[in-house]
């Protein structure tokens, strides 16, 4: 008897200890879930130990810039690719990239996208090429990454908007190639964020946990942990804190906001690594042009509308015009006319109507002032094969040496 009451209590007891631990893990579990809120989940940390988390977490206060954002060529302008962002076509006939001595098939089993290699007169096996990252959002064009294991190479096909084809990668020649290593050069133009983990800063691997796809707010507003963990704690509070704010930078810092990514290549680093530099700090003292000096090239229209804009006597003669003059960076606004002539007016009223009646192209144009003065230019650098035969053709830009060009220069 004496012996089974002891078992019993002993049961007894190791079940209150259970239902004990159950409870305090219940309520340490909730204690945690609060707290998360005010701790938002963290999907990188910066080298500088500041943390990201993500645009979704801003939808909750900031919802209209949210839902604009989404739409923009910033934010699609690199991504993990799925059937919604990937343009070029894997349907039969028109899946084929065809070149001298090369030919690229383009397949996918509706939810994986391969590339496939076929080298001519030879029986060499290449194993296909898994389409993983799309950089650009396809205005003018993409180009695609494929990881192995922790390293990132770019693939030879790409595709060309106009054309609606593939097209060989710009700068790959017309024979099969060794995958070019993708360095950090593509991705600190194109996406928010990512983490070397090589102690070299031109390495090519990357740790896939800590990537921020996308030109997503935090690039341009720095990492945000912070300031979102202070207002949801503190939802009275209506002046925002641990935010950078743009409106109080000098002119110079707001630019360089823009510039670290729309001024040329940009390719010599003098402090740190490519995604070192926040808005507000001297961009000139993290990176420059390695052809600073060879003008023809470091102004080429090709991202480089900072080095253009700073050339034109509308910049130059007046004190505050920046990127933010003209353009809203939280929305898509190409091929919104009227919102672009309006900014022009706003400093030129006597222009309305002036250039129109000067000129006998007046009504084609329709008196839209970037035709003639913003014209859409040939770049030097950036410029795609079209067929195997033909020459390469370039790329066309919006020129933003805002100036008076020649008649057969004029261009939407
Ligand atoms: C819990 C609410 C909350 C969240 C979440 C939040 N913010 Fe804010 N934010 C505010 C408030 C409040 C202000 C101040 C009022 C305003 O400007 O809208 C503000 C202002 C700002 C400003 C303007 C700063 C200035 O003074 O010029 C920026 C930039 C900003 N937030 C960026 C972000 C980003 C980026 C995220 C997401 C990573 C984010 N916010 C998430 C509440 C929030
Ligand atoms: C992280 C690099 C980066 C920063 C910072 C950046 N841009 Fe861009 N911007 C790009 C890239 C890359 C594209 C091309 C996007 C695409 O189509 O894939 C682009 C495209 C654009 C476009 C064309 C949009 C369209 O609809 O085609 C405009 C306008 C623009 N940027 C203005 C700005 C302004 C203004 C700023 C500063 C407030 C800025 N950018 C900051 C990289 C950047
Ligand atoms: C210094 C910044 C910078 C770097 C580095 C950079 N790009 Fe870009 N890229 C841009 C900008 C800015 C644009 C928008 C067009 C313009 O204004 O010239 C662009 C446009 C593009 C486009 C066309 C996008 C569209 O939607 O039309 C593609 C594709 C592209 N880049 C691919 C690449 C690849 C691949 C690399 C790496 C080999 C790379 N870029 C490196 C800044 C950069
Ligand atoms: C390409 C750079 C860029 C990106 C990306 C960007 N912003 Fe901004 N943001 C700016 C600039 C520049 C300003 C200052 C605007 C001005 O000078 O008029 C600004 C201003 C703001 C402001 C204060 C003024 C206002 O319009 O209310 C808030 C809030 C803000 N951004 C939130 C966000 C959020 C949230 C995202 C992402 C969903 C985002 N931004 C993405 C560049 C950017
Ligand atoms: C912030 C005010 C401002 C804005 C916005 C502005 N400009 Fe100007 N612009 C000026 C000033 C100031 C000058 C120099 C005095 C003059 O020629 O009127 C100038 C000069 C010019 C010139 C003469 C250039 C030359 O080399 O002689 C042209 C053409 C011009 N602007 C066109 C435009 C167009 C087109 C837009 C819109 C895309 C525009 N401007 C936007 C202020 C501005
Ligand atoms: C005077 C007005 C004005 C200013 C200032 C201005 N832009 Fe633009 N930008 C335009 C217009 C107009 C377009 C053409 C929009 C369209 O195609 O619908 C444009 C187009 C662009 C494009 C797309 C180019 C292309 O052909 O794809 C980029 C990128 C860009 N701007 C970046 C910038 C940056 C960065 C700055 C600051 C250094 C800046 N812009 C300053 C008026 C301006
Ligand atoms: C069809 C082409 C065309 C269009 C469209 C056009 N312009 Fe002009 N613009 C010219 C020409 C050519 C000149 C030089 C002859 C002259 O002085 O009138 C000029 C001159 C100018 C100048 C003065 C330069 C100086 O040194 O005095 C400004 C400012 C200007 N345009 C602004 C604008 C604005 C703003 C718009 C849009 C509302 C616009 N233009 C639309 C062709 C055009």
């Amino acid at each position: 008897m004496a012996v089974i009451n002891k078992k019993v209590f002993k049961n007894t007891l190791v079940i209150f200890m259970f239902l004990g631990l159950a409870t305090l893990a219940y309520h340490c579990k909730n204690g945690k879930m609060e707290s998360d809120y005010y701790n938002p989940e963290v999907v990188a940390t910066h080298d500088n130990g500041e943390h990201f988390v993500g645009s979704e977490t801003c939808m909750e206060c900031h919802a209209d810039i949210y839902s604009s954002h989404l739409k923009t060529a910033h934010f699609n302008s690199g991504a993990i690719v799925d059937s919604s962002n990937i343009k070029g076509s894997f349907k039969e006939g028109s899946n084929i990239l065809d070149l001298e001595t090369v030919e690229f098939i383009m397949r996918s089993d509706g939810e994986d996208f391969y590339q496939h290699t076929r080298i001519k007169n030879r029986s060499t096996e290449i194993p296909p090429s898994k389409f993983d990252i799309v950089i650009g959002s396809g205005v003018r064009g993409q180009s695609y990454l494929t990881w192995d294991k922790d390293d990132l190479y770019q693939l030879q096909a790409s595709y060309y908007t106009p054309t609606d084809s593939w097209v060989n990668s710009p700068g790959y020649p017309t024979y099969y190639d060794e995958p070019r290593p993708i360095r950090d050069a593509c991705l600190k133009c194109h996406i928010t964020y990512a983490k070397s983990v090589e102690a070299s800063p031109n390495g090519n691997r990357f740790d896939k946990t800590q990537m921020i796809y996308g030109i997503d707010c935090e690039r341009c507003h720095g990492p945000s942990a912070k300031h979102v963990g202070y207002h949801r704690g503190n939802p009275e509070a209506t002046e925002s804190k641990f935010t950078l704010k743009i409106e109080d930078l000098s002119r110079q810092q707001r630019l360089d906001l823009c510039a670290q990514c729309h001024s040329g290549l940009r390719n010599v680093i003098l402090k740190g690594g490519s995604f070192s530099y926040f808005p507000g700090e001297d961009l000139s003292r993290f990176s420059q042009n390695a052809d600073d000096t060879d003008k023809e090239i470091s102004l080429d229209v090709h991202g480089n509308q900072y080095g253009l804009l700073a050339r034109s006597e509308c910049f130059k003669q007046t004190a505050t015009m920046d990127c933010s003059t003209c353009h809203d960076p939280h929305r898509k606004e190409r091929g919104n006319t009227a919102n672009f002539n309006g900014k022009c007016i706003g400093c030129h009223r006597d222009r309305a109507t002036a250039c129109y009646n000067k000129t006998d192209n007046s009504d084609i144009m329709a008196n839209d002032c970037i035709t003639c003065h913003m014209p859409t230019t040939p770049s030097q650098a950036m410029m795609v094969q079209l067929t195997k035969d033909s020459l390469e053709t370039s790329f066309n830009i919006r020129t933003h040496l805002i100036a008076i060009y020649e008649k057969d220069q004029w261009r939407n």
